[in-house]
């Protein structure tokens, strides 16, 4: 028998959450390796701690061929010219793809091949679906001044690594500028 409880959820785009799931939050403090600025982290601490990120998520499990989904929301802020991120990862099943559907806000995914290294950004906003391919070191930032909501979903068996992009961290940053939110090498954004 089909448990309704788990075939339709409501997802609440005011709070930021899907009723009733899990829901982790994303501290400041708890995201000190990913930004490339060290001083402007530590005075944004001294500042006070703060959500930079959280995810709520239905993840069932099931056979090959499950799906699991989450709602991410990202606030607005910055760190020196670094905009608010999330921690980023790649799948633990390398193949594994993932959608996201952007909600509300405007972000950009930061994607890096894992083999060449090679980065790229794609803008996201309300009604815009992202492809992010297998292979795919991917974070996301808030570009923009209110939360960011989006919907993740991926296959159930993809996992997540995130001592893999800890290690060596993004290759590239998306920093603002006077022309606009840019990407680039993280080696050459404090210079
Ligand atoms: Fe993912």
């Amino acid at each position: 028998m089909i448990d309704i409880g788990n075939v339709v959820q409501k997802l609440n785009l005011n709070e930021g959450c899907i009723e009733g799931a899990n829901v982790k939050v994303r501290m400041l403090s708890e995201l000190k390796e990913c930004f490339a600025d060290t001083d402007a982290y530590n005075v944004a601490m001294d500042a006070g701690d703060r959500v930079v990120y959280s995810v709520s998520s239905i993840e069932p499990g099931g056979e090959d061929g499950g799906l699991h989904y989450g709602l991410g929301m990202i606030m607005p802020g910055k760190i020196g010219d670094e905009y608010f991120l999330t921690r980023g990862h790649l799948h633990s099943k390398r193949s594994a793809v993932e959608i996201y559907i952007g909600l509300k806000g405007k972000g950009t995914m930061l994607l890096e091949d894992e083999d060449s290294g090679e980065s790229r950004t794609v803008e996201f906003k309300e009604n815009t679906v992202v492809y992010v391919p297998g292979y795919t070191a991917h974070r996301t930032y808030n570009i923009g001044n209110e939360p960011v909501l989006y919907l993740g979903i991926y296959a159930a068996d993809a996992g997540h690594d995130y001592e893999a992009v800890r290690e060596k961290n993004f290759n590239c940053v998306v920093t603002e500028t006077g022309a606009g939110p840019e990407m680039k090498k993280r080696s050459d954004y404090l210079k």
